[in-house]
């Protein structure tokens, strides 16, 4: 069954409707038959059913995470040179930990994910939002778990997309992060998207065999909108 998200149409953005999508001038198009335009479309509804939504940029597509996805993703996070920055991951999921992982995320009101994919629907990683709905923010986490696409724009892309949704159409004032501080494509994709670096903690991590700083990042809806959603140079 298509689910839909309904969003009101962005500050000085047009509105194209094509097939059942509904294209928004910022380049987000909300796929759905069913969508229909109110004045606050999130209030009864689930985070489940905005995962749903289908948000298109200049270089990735983000849409939901589908099972027959967790294959790839075994594959990939097989690979230590893909999980090392990822502060969460252990030893290495099996197919049985991604389906747990798949339902638990499905089932969580504070998640959003997304699958992200080329726009010829290749796919790339996955990114979501833990939302702290009681103080209006979220946390951000991504992964292009192909690291043969990495340092392609692929992640700032999709970043961007997922931080414009997160203001615009979720209304939340904060997205947040951390990250290790050695991971320098990380923070350089970051700080595109307009993260600032706002505190660290000391030798956090132990990372083949040493340690490194954690640091905190984020950005407020109010230096979002001064600058608008795209990319710094
Ligand atoms: C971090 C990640 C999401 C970034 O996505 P990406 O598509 O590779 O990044 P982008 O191409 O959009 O941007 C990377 C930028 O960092 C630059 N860069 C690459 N390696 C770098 C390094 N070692 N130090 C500093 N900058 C670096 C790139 O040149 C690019 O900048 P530019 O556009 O100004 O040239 C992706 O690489 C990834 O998933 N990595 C593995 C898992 C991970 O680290 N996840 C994040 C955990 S917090």
């Amino acid at each position: 069954m298509p689910c839909c998200s309904a969003a009101p149409p962005p500050e000085g953005g047009g509105i194209e409707e094509g097939g059942h999508a509904l294209k928004l001038g910022f380049g987000i198009a909300i796929h759905g038959i069913y969508c229909s335009w109110l004045l606050n479309p999130h209030d009864n509804m689930t985070p489940a059913v905005i995962s749903e939504s289908i948000l298109q940029g200049q270089r990735v597509r983000l849409r939901p995470v589908q099972e027959s996805d967790l294959p790839q993703y075994v594959a990939w996070l097989a690979d230590r040179e893909v999980t090392r920055w990822l502060a969460a991951m252990g030893t290495p999921p099996t197919l049985d930990d991604e389906y747990e992982w798949y339902e638990r995320r499905r089932s969580d009101p504070d998640a959003v994910m997304w699958a992200i994919e080329t726009l010829d629907g290749r796919l790339l990683g996955n990114v979501e939002l833990r939302l702290n709905t009681a103080a209006n923010r979220a946390e951000v986490g991504i992964g292009i778990h192909d690291r043969s696409q990495w340092s392609k724009g692929y992640g700032t892309d999709a970043m961007l997309l997922v931080v414009d949704y997160a203001f615009r159409e979720l209304k939340l004032n904060r997205v947040e992060l951390t990250t290790d501080e050695r991971n320098g494509r990380a923070i350089r994709c970051y700080e595109k998207c307009g993260f600032v670096r706002e505190g660290l903690l000391r030798e956090h991590r132990l990372m083949d065999g040493k340690y490194g700083n954690t640091i905190f990042m984020s950005v407020l809806k109010k230096e979002w909108r001064a600058r608008g959603r795209t990319a710094a140079a």
